[in-house]
């Protein structure tokens, strides 16, 4: 099977095992995790930031972060889609009390000026505490939803700052912000310097099995562990899977470039195929998303798969295929292969 529904499906490699196995454990609800520990002192570094969580998902690290930003009753501002919001099972609103408000600036991302004109002003002649209060602004970055889409830096910076000026904090999901570094040459500290936290993913393309990290000074960290802790992610041995992620670290980042030259090869093979659109030149890094209309997607990535490719149907006539460590080019070729077949059914 060449499985293209995501990132996250990827084994760990026999190295990477070996790491795992070999891997010095403790009790890392007492911070007595020394493998833990060296995996939260690197991400921060190289995030350039004071201190670092691990964690058991991407989902537990935004939750946390948006706890520890904000009160029950705050707005967060976010784009259009967004992970937090949209894929998390309502879990800001279930957990954190929080109104998310979507801002659409396009791709997924939004610019200075929509944040300003999203925050409450109100009326000398109103009372202040009548007004819900943007507390948080948050950026996903890539963001899956438009399809792995980049923020540019300069975007970027310009909303952290107008956040600021607002008295916001700022957030950034950067699930893959690796692939946004090794699409772009931005390092992951220039894009999360203009952030209070950040939270990274290493089950995504980095291939490793479990775990993601929030990053952000010392103090907002040691609160975030509070909230970890809350929302039952305080785990014991986890040096286990953190060898993991060490391992990811060092060995799978620079060969993310592979994972966007093969999403980019699918998307120009899918934009020559009559039957199907999509704007090849959307695909930035390792997400292609495109439309098979009139055919319904759940019966076309059911064909698919009957001819050997997943990808993931997502909406009546939506496809997702997101490149990974264990596709090659030749992969790529066969599932366009696959398709052109199935579209001829
Ligand atoms: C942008 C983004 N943020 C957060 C997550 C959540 O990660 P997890 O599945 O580890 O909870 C995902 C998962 O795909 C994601 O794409």
């Amino acid at each position: 099977m060449i499985d293209l529904r995501s990132d996250t499906v990827t084994q760990p490699t026999e190295p990477m095992r070996k790491a795992m196995a070999a891997a010095e454990v403790g009790d890392d609800v007492f911070r007595g995790d020394p493998t833990v520990r060296e995996l939260e002192e690197t991400v921060a570094d190289l995030l350039g930031k004071e201190d670092a969580v691990y964690v058991p998902t991407g989902t537990m690290s935004n939750q946390i972060a948006l706890r520890t930003h904000t009160q029950p009753g705050d707005i967060v501002l976010a784009g259009t889609d967004a992970h937090i919001d949209s894929h998390e099972i309502g879990a800001a609103n279930a957990l954190a009390g929080l109104t998310i408000h979507q801002l659409d600036g396009g791709h997924g991302t939004f610019e200075a000026h929509h944040v300003a004109a999203a925050i409450p002003d109100p009326p000398e002649s109103m009372p202040p505490h009548l007004f819900q209060p943007v507390t948080l602004i948050a950026c996903e970055n890539t963001h899956n939803g438009a399809g792995g889409i980049v923020w540019p830096l300069e975007r970027l910076n310009g909303v952290a700052a107008a956040a600021r000026a607002a008295g916001a904090a700022t957030h950034m999901d950067g699930a893959r912000l690796w692939n946004a570094t090794a699409a772009s040459g931005v390092s992951e500290a220039e894009f999360a310097a203009g952030f209070d936290t950040t939270s990274v993913c290493f089950s995504k393309g980095l291939g490793a099995p479990v775990g993601s990290a929030l990053v952000g000074s010392a103090d907002l960290i040691g609160q975030a562990r509070r909230f970890k802790q809350m929302y039952g992610g305080g785990f014991r041995q986890a040096g286990v899977i953190a060898a993991g992620a060490l391992y990811a670290l060092e060995n799978n980042r620079e060969r993310l470039v592979e994972d966007h030259a093969n999403a980019t090869r699918l998307a120009a093979g899918l934009a020559e195929m009559p039957g199907i659109s999509l704007e090849a030149g959307l695909v930035e890094t390792n997400i292609v998303y495109f439309d098979v209309a009139p055919t319904k997607a759940a019966d076309f990535c059911a064909a698919l798969h009957d001819a050997g490719v997943a990808m993931l149907p997502l909406g009546a006539n939506r496809v997702r295929a997101v490149t990974h460590l264990e596709i090659s080019s030749r992969d790529i070729d066969k599932a366009l292969a696959a398709i052109s077949t199935v579209l001829h059914q």
